[in-house]
């Protein structure tokens, strides 16, 4: 990590010819167009044209403004917007942005950039791997999950009616800008489901980072710019370091960063998507995976007790909806069917220790149950 001029802190995701920045300052997006322009221009020869896919949620707030300026330094801009929910990252919505690139002529020189959150970024991300075979792609996440997540990393997508991400591609992005300034306004709930992918880091990769956030939940309740910045930074950069070991997850290293996912898609698509958020999933499904490894002997309980601590501090949800606990087989069911399943094996990403997790193949349906 770099820390240069006006605040802003540089993680590289170094992926050979593939490499990007992903930069992180407070009031950047409001600088957007010089941020974007360096980065982009010496690569593309010409003027400039992007496709801005934006969540309707942030057109107002943040879209229209950053288009306008970037529209003011000379660039071509369109805007799309899309509906904010998960129910965007489908066909039809995927259509209207090929569509939008087809209506603004498009080629292989056009930029696709999408401004909003994980669903907004995976939608976009994946028109983009797909458009002419692949257009460049930039990433403007506005949601703190997206910011430490699912903007790094390269994975794009929409869903099938029968299952989650099924349909998809790695298709890293050009370049990512987290300005954590527009966090202030984020509702909520939904700010505190991003917190528990930041705690998830700290478990399967980082002690100290773990001890940084217990010493720091007053500051990230309050959303501290200088705490929020800090967070982002660090969650960021191990997530680059996973994905520069492992980007089309075939050593099974970026496997660590399920931890908790799991148990959570299981209760995410149970309750019925939007009911449970998926950061909050993930915060009942890592303390479910945490017993798991209490029950087979892999930790003794106060590992399991400092993430309940943590997350209840952060007022996250940590015990299992009790509608759904009368639901075994169809949480069964749900875990046998993730996309990361290998023939009917359950397998689930466990802790050894705070900061070191690894796979656990073998586990039966009856041990994942007990612990709900
Ligand atoms: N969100 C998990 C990954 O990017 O691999």
């Amino acid at each position: 990590m770099t820390t240069h001029s006006l605040s802003v802190r540089t993680v590289s995701v170094d992926l050979g010819a593939r490499s990007y920045r992903i930069e992180i300052g407070a009031k950047l997006l409001q600088q957007g167009l010089k941020y974007l322009l360096d980065w982009v221009a010496p690569e593309v020869p010409g003027k400039l044209r992007l496709l801005l896919v934006a969540d309707s949620a942030v057109v107002e707030t943040h879209a229209r403004a950053l288009a306008l300026s970037l529209q003011a330094g000379g660039p071509e801009v369109h805007l799309l917007q899309v509906p904010s929910g998960e129910s965007t990252k489908s066909s039809v919505q995927l259509q209207r942005i090929y569509d939008a690139l087809v209506e603004m002529a498009a080629d292989r020189r056009t930029i696709v950039a999408a401004i909003g959150g994980g669903v907004t970024g995976d939608l976009a991300g994946f028109a983009a791997a797909t458009y002419a075979r692949g257009l460049r792609f930039l990433q403007v996440p506005t949601t703190l999950l997206s910011m430490v997540d699912s903007s790094v990393g390269g994975k794009t997508g929409i869903n099938h009616p029968r299952g989650k991400n099924l349909i998809g591609a790695f298709h890293q992005p050009m370049g990512v800008l987290i300005d954590p300034a527009v966090l202030q306004t984020l509702p909520d709930r939904e700010y505190r489901s991003g917190l528990a992918e930041v705690v998830k880091y700290g478990v399967i990769l980082d002690a100290d980072f773990f001890e940084f956030l217990e010493r720091n939940v007053t500051g990230l309740s309050a959303r501290d710019p200088q705490v929020l910045s800090a967070v982002i930074c660090r969650s960021c950069e191990l997530k680059a370091d996973v994905v520069r070991q492992d980007e089309f997850e075939t050593t099974g290293l970026r496997a660590v960063l399920n931890y908790g996912h799991t148990f959570g898609h299981a209760f995410e698509a149970l309750a019925g998507y939007g009911q449970l958020l998926h950061g909050e999933a993930v915060s009942i499904g890592m303390l479910c995976a945490s017993r798991l490894a209490e029950k087979l002997g892999r930790i003794t309980a106060d590992v399991t007790d400092r993430q309940q601590r943590l997350l209840e501090a952060l007022q996250l949800p940590v015990h299992v909806p009790s509608d759904l606990r009368d639901r075994p087989a169809e949480i069964v069911q749900c875990m046998l069917l993730d996309k990361k399943t290998e023939g009917r094996e359950l397998r689930f990403v466990l802790p050894s220790r705070l900061g070191h997790v690894e796979t656990v193949r073998g586990v039966t349906s009856e041990q994942a149950l007990s612990v709900l």
